[in-house]
């Protein structure tokens, strides 16, 4: 295992793509715009403890922060490297935002901690066995009626989705076969096993679904 990384994700960026991560999901409309629609539609609440499990750079945190000062939000992410990037864009806004280096399978919180969990573009980097994992590990950590919001690639026979995925596999920013249970339908029923109820809501963006989770 690298000292960089925990357990064996594909890790988004491995050094040379993370510098300019944030920039080249501003362009592709998968950054800021992006996440100011999770933020709506997972509509955090003053005094909510939520949890960004992925949480890459910390845009979503960062956003949910500046709007919602009242709210406590922390990240879960596996790169390091990509923690001190979210470190430092939260430190650079005084924000006070933890990031913590886990995976979505294994996460170092008691059961029933969050009113709402977010994850946004990860669960297509996982392997089936993975998502399984995280999806029965998200609905662990979340309070008996808290909502879970996936943001992530849905069912398409999309050529240059696909083709994109593809580059992005060959290049070493996607993980091989992964975003195969994306691209062929399979998430919702992935999030049905692990007992959420799910609802689809709001209209895709960039080939992106977004699924309402809640523990019933
Ligand atoms: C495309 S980025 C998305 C980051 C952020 N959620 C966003 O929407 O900008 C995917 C992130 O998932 C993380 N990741 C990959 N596998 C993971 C796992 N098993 N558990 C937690 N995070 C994982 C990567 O390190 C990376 O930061």
């Amino acid at each position: 295992m690298s000292d960089q990384t925990i357990g064996q994700p594909k890790i988004l960026g491995v050094g040379i793509y993370m510098p300019v991560y944030d920039v080249a999901a501003d362009l592709i409309g998968l950054g800021r715009n992006f996440q100011a629609k999770v933020y709506r539609l997972l509509q955090p609440q003053r005094g909510e403890i939520v949890l960004d499990v992925a949480s890459g750079t910390g845009t979503f945190a960062i956003l949910a922060k500046s709007v919602e000062p009242k709210l406590t939000i922390m990240g879960v992410e596996p790169d390091t490297k990509i923690i001190s990037v979210a470190n430092k864009k939260a430190n650079r806004k005084k924000l006070d935002i933890k990031f913590i280096a886990s995976t979505a399978q294994d996460m170092p919180f008691p059961t029933n901690s969050f009113d709402a969990v977010n994850s946004s573009l990860a669960f297509h980097h996982m392997s089936t066995t993975d998502k399984r994992a995280a999806l029965k590990e998200i609905w662990r950590v979340l309070k008996p009626g808290g909502r879970f919001l996936l943001s992530d690639f849905g069912k398409s026979k999309s050529f240059w989705l696909k083709t994109s995925i593809r580059f992005g596999e060959l290049l070493g920013f996607e993980s091989m076969n992964c975003a195969k249970d994306n691209l062929e339908g399979r998430i919702p029923d992935l999030i049905s096993e692990a007992k959420f109820s799910v609802e689809t809501v709001a209209s895709r963006h960039r080939g992106v679904e977004f699924w309402l989770c809640t523990k019933s």
